[in-house]
Order: structure tokens, then C-alpha cells, then sequence
């Protein structure tokens, strides 16, 4: 089973957004996917009950062990992919998310601001020494300061691409329980989750196959 968590001590940044649009583009590759509500705050439960479908299932945890048990349970019973959303306030749970994670996903405005803002996160992820990147979103149609944001990302190698735009549509299908790519199919919002969702996919895969070298490595 794959762990990704979206974690950043910045509120507001899009973390519950993208954690139901990658749920559900995995799923409907055909993954078998579950969130993991980390935040009290409930945006993925309260979106999950709005919601006909039962899937992507949604387990909400309150303490770190949770994190655990839950991440046990869900491999066990056959789901490959686990997406952890988080709380901008609660350092500890989102602490052993990182721990937990195959990738960790920053998303975070493109404004040098914000990307700032991410960097308390970012030191405690290099700490756990898991994988990551940003996603920049809710990005203007057009601005300087987005190509200077992106560059530096870029120059470091971790910048998931494509971005993710600022739309409407990101908000309506929340609060009509529907992942933007349920919402509005065709739509420009739709495009860039599943691009981001092929980008997030190939990264996990690539986790796996280091994971399988190390090991060849160590049997031989
Ligand atoms: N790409 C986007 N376009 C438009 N609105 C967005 C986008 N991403 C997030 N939002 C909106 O911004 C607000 C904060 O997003 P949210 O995912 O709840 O952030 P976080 O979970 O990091 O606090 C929500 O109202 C959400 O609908
Ligand atoms: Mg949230």
C-alpha cells in the first residue's frame, strides 16, 4: 500500500482540496483508495457525507497511534493507496503523517510568501527524511511572481507538475460532495487533477521500485 500525505502548517493552501481530488483520479483509475482525516476540522468527512458514493472511504484519526492502526487495518484489507489529509494546527498528528508517507505533498500558493510559510514543514519532512514535493495552487491565470515560484521549485526538483489553477469549480464541487473530476468532467480543473494524479502515480511507482532495489541490493 502507498501513504501519501498532504501536510503544510499553512492553512487554506489546498491540502483537504487535493487530498479528495487525488482520491478520487486514483480511483477512478481503478485504485482502491481511502482518506485518512487527520484534522478536526472534518472538511473531508463533512464532504464524504454530502456524498452518494461510499468510496473513497474516509477514517478519521485523533491521536498519532491512530495513524498507525489505521494505515494496518487498510493494507490488510486490500486498498493501494492511503492519501492523508491534514490540520495546519495539529503538529502531531501531521508529524506522524509525514512519518508514515511514501511522498509527502506540499501545496501552497505561488507566492514567495507562502512557499515561506511551508518551510517549517518542509525542515520536519527532511528530518523523517521522507519524500516530497509542492504543488503550487490556486494559481492566477497569469503572473510573474508564479514563474519565479515555480522556477525555484523546479531548480530543486520538487515541483509536482502541472499546477493546479485557481477555479470555481474546486469550490462548488466540494460543497456539493464531488470531486472536481465528478463535477465538472471536461472541465479545465479536471485536466490538472488528473494530470497532477498521473504525475503523483509515477512518483509512487518509483518509490516502490527503489524500495525493490534496495532490496535486491541487500538479498544479493
Ligand atoms: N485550486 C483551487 N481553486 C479554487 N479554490 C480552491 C482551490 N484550492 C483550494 N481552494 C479553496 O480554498 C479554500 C482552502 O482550501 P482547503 O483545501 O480547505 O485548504 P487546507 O485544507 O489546506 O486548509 C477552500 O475554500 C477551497 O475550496
Ligand atoms: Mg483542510
Amino acid at each position: 500500500m502507498h501513504v501519501l500525505a498532504l501536510v503544510t502548517q499553512k492553512g487554506g493552501s489546498g491540502k483537504s482540496t487535493l487530498a479528495v481530488a487525488l482520491a478520487v483520479a486514483a480511483m477512478r483509475d481503478g485504485e482502491r483508495v481511502a482518506l485518512i482525516e487527520a484534522d478536526v476540522q472534518g472538511t473531508v468527512s463533512r464532504w464524504q457525507e454530502r456524498r452518494d458514493n461510499p468510496y473513497p472511504r474516509v477514517e478519521r484519526v485523533a491521536e498519532p497511534a491512530d495513524i498507525d492502526a489505521v494505515l494496518a487495518r487498510l493494507a490488510a484489507e486490500g486498498i493501494w493507496l492511503a492519501i492523508i489529509d491534514t490540520a495546519a494546527t495539529n503538529n502531531v498528528l501531521a508529524l506522524r503523517a509525514i512519518a508514515t508517507a511514501d511522498l509527502c505533498l506540499i501545496p501552497a500558493r505561488p507566492s514567495p510568501a507562502d512557499i515561506e510559510a511551508a518551510i517549517p514543514t518542509l525542515l520536519a519532512i527532511r528530518r523523517q527524511k521522507r519524500r516530497f514535493a509542492f504543488v503550487l495552487n490556486q494559481t492566477p491565470p497569469r503572473g510573474v511572481r508564479l514563474s519565479e515560484a515555480a522556477t525555484s521549485l523546479n531548480a530543486l526538483g520538487v515541483l509536482a507538475l502541472p499546477f493546479i489553477g485557481q477555479r470555481n469549480d474546486h469550490q462548488d464541487a466540494l460543497g456539493t460532495g464531488l470531486a472536481v473530476t465528478e463535477y465538472a468532467r471536461g472541465g479545465k480543473a479536471a485536466e490538472e487533477v488528473h494530470a497532477l494524479w498521473s504525475w503523483v502515480a509515477k512518483k509512487l511507482a518509483e518509490e516502490a521500485f527503489g524500495h525493490d532495489q534496495a532490496a535486491i541490493k541487500k538479498a544479493s
